[in-house]
């Protein structure tokens, strides 16, 4: 029988059935370096994508041999394989042995891909190779476990990177990238508690969702710093190997780590793990310590109250009874001055609404709770403490950590947005930042200002608003330059990324002309596709830039390089750039597109194609219009990726601000509340998001606009004190 292949299988490990997984295909493969002792590593790809793949070859067998070691288990099949699929609806699926990724997550082009590119891919390739053990040799009992599998990987998913990639100094943006971020989500009402029980289809596909990975990272990120990490990777080693090729539930791998922490004198011996961690996963929400220093006495006062992003009074009456079990770490001038010690001091016990303790620090110093932000929580403090954190940060902004500036700048604003701290200081906080250098602090920053950006965007307010940026920008504008150099380390090419883009985005001349000569000087190449003058790292908003002013030529010429190009990355960014157009047919067209088989734009892209539009000044209202119009339609496109369309909700939710765009939400959910399947919490999110903006309106508006006005006018500059990095 000629043309027919017969393959023999081996029988299997133990495993669960979702992580069996068979490819056919005429995909080309390279295998990595052997080391005899470890697996046989391959990794796959179109052909005319395989070159891409060396990287994924060189850092997939290193991480591998770090989670060995790490685990200690040595990985138990004679294989590993990683496969990039040209149309992939997940980012990356874990399958024993055999990953499957789309190609962005896993091709890299050293001559087109940015550095964010790659960094991406280093963390998904953990990401995927730390289920190997966790999920796959012990796997979960039951899809209400699953934040357990996903965070647990999300979080040693920077240990991996951090391994290839130090110079990245991942475990720093940790902090933004994952507490930060998922803080906005879990301080809503419509929030879910981490663990919870499934019973319908639709619920596993909602559990795939930030509060998953994003807090179960955070708070598995905070169990190892309270029980230290050697207590941490012991209990986790003994876990791995107890319940090998078996299922658990998030119970089981506490009592490991309760065992060890007992036995290491890490842990009390009346408190287990189980009893601290069930206050995290199984209410919604986190808290936020409020702490009234006595200074004379050298004590304060720690009182834990849910953080409640929306006043509303019938929540905050059921918000009374929530309680965690709270580590407290801090640092002053004096004590733990390099703010290396994250071990806790101290707990705020469940039992405990308030707890007076002593501290070590004198009256004159400043008191920083949550070192390097390791506890998932938030911070207020009197309002004399808040000033000398901020003399400080004016007068020698690194005594205090990079890590906790960050931490300092995302809840002084946050704290303000929620009316537990007044505007004026939170903006205070923010003006030493013309002399920060830090790629984390300023990231924190700018993620909790583009709030205010867009709150303000349509308001009278909005050219001050510039202004003020501006005068903060400069000076960093100034140091880091447009153009990057050969030997700038990545965390300064990520900083100059942000200064630039926002540079740009306030209508800094130097920037904005930059742009222009750039994309102009591509436009005008014999051969584009093969010379791009456009640096990788600046192609994201460079593309967007252009493409917002300029025309149809712009546009066309765009979408041709988008096209043409072999490179998945790429075309990403290219897809995301073509929605920042302000023509409105071209952007009508452009959302039918993303729903039309054959347009050119895969399935996998549709999302994120409506997602980029609606994120824009024009496309939010055409977004949400799109999606009213077409409901029926992008249900049947996207059939099994519904769980995506939350986050085109939840695009064109942050930009919506009135009452009659709040009234055309509840219309939308009235009319299909039957029909939303994974997407109904998102829209609730949504609804409440609005329902929020409507609000900080009405509160803040004012405050901040005089605020603005006193610190833009030149009469009243107030002197930032010189500073070093
Ligand atoms: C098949 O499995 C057995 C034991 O499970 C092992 O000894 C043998 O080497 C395996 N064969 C191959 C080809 O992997
Ligand atoms: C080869 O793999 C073994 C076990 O997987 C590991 O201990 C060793 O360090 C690896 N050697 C190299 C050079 O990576
Ligand atoms: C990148 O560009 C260099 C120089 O032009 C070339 O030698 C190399 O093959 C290119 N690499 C890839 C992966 O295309
Ligand atoms: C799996 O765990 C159960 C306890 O939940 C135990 O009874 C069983 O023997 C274990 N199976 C294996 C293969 O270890
Ligand atoms: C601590 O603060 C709580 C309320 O926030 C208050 O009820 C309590 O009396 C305070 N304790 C001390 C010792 O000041
Ligand atoms: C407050 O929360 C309740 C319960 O979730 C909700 O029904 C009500 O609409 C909310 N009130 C406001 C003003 O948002
Ligand atoms: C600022 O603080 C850092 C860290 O403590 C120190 O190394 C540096 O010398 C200080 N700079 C000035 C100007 O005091
Ligand atoms: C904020 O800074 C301004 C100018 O230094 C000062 O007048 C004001 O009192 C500060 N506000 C607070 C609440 O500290
Ligand atoms: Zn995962």
């Amino acid at each position: 029988m000629e043309d027919w292949v017969w393959d023999h299988y081996n029988k299997s490990v133990p495993m669960s059935t979702y992580l069996v997984a068979f490819v056919v295909s005429d995909f080309e493969s390279r295998q990595s370096d052997r080391n005899l002792s470890g697996p046989v590593f391959s990794v796959w790809a179109r052909k005319d994508a395989i070159h891409q793949a060396e990287y994924a070859r060189d850092i997939g067998p290193r991480i591998l041999t770090f989670f060995e070691s790490y685990f200690n288990v040595p990985f138990p099949l004679p294989k590993q394989d990683m496969i990039a699929l040209p149309d992939f609806n997940a980012g990356a699926m874990e399958n024993w042995g055999l990953i499957t990724y789309r190609e962005t997550a896993m091709l890299y082009d050293v001559n087109v891909s940015s550095d964010y590119n790659r960094q991406r891919i280093a963390t998904v390739i953990a990401h995927e190779l730390a289920h190997q053990w966790f999920g796959n040799l012990v796997t979960p009992s039951w899809w209400s476990d699953l934040w357990l599998n996903e965070g647990f990987a999300s979080y040693v998913e920077y240990m991996g990177t951090d391994h290839v990639e130090p110079d990245a100094k991942i475990l720093e943006q940790f902090v933004v990238d994952e507490i930060q971020n998922v803080f906005a989500l879990d301080a809503l009402d419509s929030s879910h508690p981490i663990s919870v029980p499934v019973h319908h289809p639709d619920e596993i596909n909602e559990i795939f969702d930030r509060i998953s990975y994003g807090k179960g990272a955070s708070i598995i990120r905070m169990m190892n710093h309270f029980l230290t990490e050697a207590s941490f990777k012991a209990g986790l080693s003994n876990y791995l190997n107890k319940w090998k090729y078996n299922s658990t539930t998030q119970n089981n791998l506490w009592d490991s780590l309760t065992e060890q922490a007992w036995t290491d004198r890490t842990l009390d011996s009346h408190v287990t793990v189980g009893t601290i961690m069930d206050t995290w996963t199984l209410q919604k929400g986190f808290p936020v310590i409020q702490v009234d220093r006595n200074y004379p006495g050298k004590h304060a006062n720690f009182t834990q109250t849910k953080f409640q992003l929306i006043k509303n009074a019938t929540m905050a009456k059921e918000y009374e009874s929530y309680r965690w079990w709270i580590p407290i770490s801090y640092a002053s001038k004096t004590f733990n001055a390099e703010f290396k010690r994250t071990k806790p001091e101290f707990w705020i016990k469940k039992e405990e609404k308030w707890n007076d303790h002593g501290i070590h620090v004198d009256k004159t110093d400043w008191l920083i709770i949550n070192v390097q932000q390791t506890g998932y929580y938030r911070v207020n403090y009197d309002i004399r403490n808040w000033q000398l954190i901020i003399d400080q940060l004016s007068k020698n902004h690194s005594v205090i950590h990079n890590v906790n500036r960050a931490q300092l700048l995302d809840d002084a604003l946050n704290l303000a947005r929620a009316s537990l701290l007044p505007y004026d200081v939170a903006f205070n906080v923010t003006q030493y930042l013309k002399n920060d250098d830090d790629f984390v602090p300023w990231e924190s920053f700018l993620n909790a200002f583009s709030y205010i950006s867009t709150m303000l965007l349509r308001s009278p307010s909005y050219g001050i608003f510039k202004k003020y940026m501006r005068s903060l920008l400069e000076n960093q504008y100034n140091r880091v330059q447009f153009m990057q150099r050969d030997d700038d380390p990545l965390l300064k090419r990520f900083h100059r990324i942000n200064i630039v883009q926002w540079a740009c985005a306030v209508d800094s001349p130097d920037c904005v002309s930059q742009v222009k000569q750039l994309f102009g000087a591509w436009m005008n190449e014999t051969e584009p596709d093969n010379a791009n003058p456009v640096p990788m790292n600046m192609r994201g908003f460079v593309y967007c830039s252009a493409i917002k002013n300029g025309g149809e030529t712009e546009w066309n010429f765009l979408w041709e390089r988008y096209s043409l190009s072999n490179v998945a990355s790429e075309k990403n960014t290219i897809l995301r750039a073509l929605a920042c157009t302000r023509e409105t047919w071209i952007l009508n067209r452009y959302l039918l597109w993303a729903v039309t088989p054959g347009s050119g734009i895969r399935k996998q892209d549709g999302t994120s194609v409506i997602s980029a539009v609606a994120r824009g000044d024009i496309g939010s209202y055409l977004a949400f219009n799109f999606i009213r119009d077409k409901w029926t339609v992008i249900r049947e496109h996207f059939p099994v990726g519904l769980f995506s369309i939350g986050g085109i909700v939840t695009s064109i939710s942050n930009r919506l601000t009135t009452p009659f765009e709040l009234n055309e939400l509840l219309n939308f959910k009235t009319k299909y509340h039957n029909d939303l399947g994974a997407a109904a919490r998102a829209v609730d999110q949504a609804i409440e998001r609005v329902t929020a903006n409507i609000q900080w309106h009405g509160d803040n508006y004012k405050a901040i606009d005089e605020w603005l006005q006193r610190a833009t006018s030149a009469e009243n500059e107030i002197p930032v004190t010189s500073s070093a990095g």
